[in-house]
């Protein structure tokens, strides 16, 4: 049974060797009456030649079909000159068959083990170990192993220990819904699944493990996006007696390192720094990618006094004005204006101005009437707008109109400069930390404030006094109160505009800690039903400690250039949240229900299982 080599192994050096390989029969052709075997294993394929002298093994080779698994028994020749094939590793060589056994026979698979696939995300979900066959899928779970071996090597010559905190917890916020498992023993109570091993790790510090990590699976029930899954991979790090430059340092040499091993990018560190307001100021994201030059433009100013009236209201409101040029832009069409404008409004604006500059800064706008001549020089000095630009503008609520300009920024650039096509990683990786993120937002949905992190985020020492003089009962449902002007001591890594990780420095003192959850609108006997075991432990002598959480799956996915982390998780749910494979979730069978004391769903609460395009429920 034992195999010599893995099929991309079998190179010029073999020649002559008798090897045994195993795999799968990938391809199969017939010249001049002799038959040609692609073999292949998680590395590659080699060729297998089936001579017709040999009869019985011939006549057993041509019963081979797609994805049967075999093993073959051969040895090793050169090929002959003008077939071999220099796009593969083992293009040099062919093995001459001398045995063949096969392990299984298979169905015809429900697509081709290609590297291009065509089949629909759902029949690939549902087919995984198929798809996973892929040579793409297979680069991808091997870079992924890669880069957490790499991590794993880093943090334990750096004196970290790697331990595993519990799935089966109470609730951990980080701002999502949590997945709630029935309890058996204690009926009625459930277990929640961690959103991440926030609370345990802290503990940890606590308990004096000083260097803790884990490559954590975390669990969060929110809409799913091509870069959110239901359960994901962090690397999960805290450090003790530390502050933001031992943990910032420490995660520039993990990323350096990843990529240089994952994806040959040599990084330069240290890596670019920007605080949360410039970053929004200039970018309106708290992700910016530099990548794209564009920047927003205030042109609250410009239009404090002007003729169109929606305009002033709102900058009289406090509201303000922003701006974004795209280059060239005066040749866009009324299509492809009105295109930009629904995608505008798609992500929040409520409309969108613009204003062409022609010849001689002639300006050609839907609000040009309203403007006086003074107003127009000003948004295109302002903005440095030149012949043949575009300035779109957009005037709404500070946050709406640089969350609305920033996405433009990036579909701009998507559409329109790299149109479609973004540079490949290693031509362009902007890494930034994002710095000084406020500590609490205020939530128009729960009308209260949240933390911007979560709420074990210290925030910086000359707002903690202030903090501490506050009434949470005043300010806890105060949109104007000073909470807004707080910043906290957290900081996330951002690659190409995507989040890899963040972290932060931790509230280590118990009577801070129950004072931010006070102003997070919990009670004393809420906070210490929820968080009662963290605040037992600050007050049992904790050191203070930070740390931060890569997303795992987000970086491999930047790393093998692929624009879902769909395509670099095993078995990855559907934007449903199915498992295709499983056909999780499922309903649970009466006995076990009883058993946990949950009530039997009666005929009209059971769902309708959904039909797969495959035809099979999923
Ligand atoms: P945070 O919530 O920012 O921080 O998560 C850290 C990183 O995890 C990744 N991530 C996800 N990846 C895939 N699917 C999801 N649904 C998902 N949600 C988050 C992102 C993100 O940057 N405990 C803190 C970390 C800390 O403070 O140490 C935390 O979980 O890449």
């Amino acid at each position: 049974m034992k195999r010599s080599l893995y099929c991309a192994e079998v190179t010029e050096k073999n020649i002559g060797q008798r090897l045994t390989l195993a795999g799968w029969m990938h391809a199969r052709r017939d010249h001049g009456g002799v038959l040609f075997v692609d073999l292949r294993d998680r590395t590659g394929v080699v060729q297998v030649v089936f001579n017709p002298e040999a009869k019985d093994l011939f006549t057993q080779a041509e019963q081979l079909r797609s994805e049967f698994v075999i093993q073959v028994i051969g040895t090793v020749r050169p090929r002959p000159e003008g077939t071999k094939n220099p796009n593969l590793a083992t293009g040099a060589v062919e093995v001459v068959a001398e045995s063949l056994e096969v392990f299984n026979k298979a169905k015809t698979p429900a697509f081709e083990i290609s590297e291009h696939n065509e089949a629909s995300e759902d029949v690939r979900l549902k087919f995984r170990y198929l798809d996973l066959r892929r040579p793409p899928l297979q680069r991808n779970m091997i870079l992924r192993h890669k880069v957490t071996h790499v991590v794993r090597d880093l943090l334990n010559r750096e004196g970290f220990l790697e331990l595993e905190t519990p799935m089966l917890t109470r609730s951990t916020p980080e701002g999502a819904r949590d997945f709630l498992v029935p309890s058996r023993m204690t009926p009625g109570h459930f277990y929640a699944l961690p959103q991440s091993p926030q609370l345990f790790k802290q503990v940890l510090m606590v308990a004096g493990y000083d260097r803790y990590y884990q490559i954590a699976r975390c669990f969060r029930d929110e809409d799913l996006r091509a870069d959110r899954q239901l359960e994901f991979t962090q690397i999960d790090l805290e450090m003790s007696f530390i502050d933001e430059e031992d943990i910032m340092q420490l995660v520039e040499r993990m990323v350096a390192l990843a990529f240089k091993e994952g994806t040959g990018l040599d990084v330069k560190l240290p890596l670019q720094r920007m605080s949360y307001a410039e970053s929004r100021r200039r970018f309106g994201s708290d992700r910016p990618d530099l990548r794209v030059e564009a920047e927003l433009i205030d042109l609250t100013e410009a239009f404090r006094a002007t003729g169109f009236e929606r305009i002033r209201a709102n900058v009289a409101a406090g509201g303000a004005v922003r701006g974004l040029i795209h280059k060239g832009g005066a040749a866009f069409s009324r299509k492809e204006i009105d295109d930009l404008t629904k995608y505008a409004q798609s992500v929040g604006a409520q409309g969108l101005a613009w204003l062409k500059v022609g010849e001689n800064g002639a300006i050609e706008s839907p609000i040009a009437k309203f403007l006086s001549d003074a107003e127009k020089t000003a948004v295109v000095s302002t903005a440095g707008a030149k012949t043949g630009d575009i300035v779109f503008v957009v005037s709404d609520k500070l946050k709406v109109a640089e969350n609305v300009l920033g996405a433009l920024r990036l579909h701009l650039w998507s559409q329109f400069i790299v149109k479609g096509k973004p540079p490949a990683l290693n031509d362009q990786a902007r890494f930034l930390w994002v710095t000084d993120f406020p500590l609490f937002d205020w939530s128009d949905e729960d009308k209260r404030w949240v933390s911007v992190h979560h709420p074990f985020t210290t925030p910086r020492p000359e707002d903690l006094e202030t903090l501490s003089k506050l009434d949470p009962a005043e300010e806890v449902t105060n949109p104007n109160s000073i909470l807004g002007t707080f910043r906290a001591r957290a900081y996330d890594v951002v690659l190409n505009g995507t989040e890899l990780g963040g972290g932060s420095i931790r509230i280590h003192d118990a009577e801070t800690q129950r004072w931010v959850l006070a102003l997070l609108g919990l009670s004393r006997e809420d906070m210490q039903e929820k968080f009662g075991f963290l605040l037992d432990a600050l007050e049992s002598g904790a050191p203070p400690h930070g740390g931060l959480a890569i997303g795992l799956d987000r970086l491999v996915a930047l790393m093998a250039g692929e624009d879902s982390i769909r395509d670099v998780i095993p078995f990855p749910k559907t934007a449903r949240g199915t498992c295709l494979v499983s056909g999780a979730p499922g309903l649970a069978d009466p006995k076990t229900l009883r058993e946990l004391g949950l009530p039997q769903p009666g005929p009209k609460t059971v769902p309708a299982p959904q039909k797969s395009p495959t035809g099979t429920n999923a």
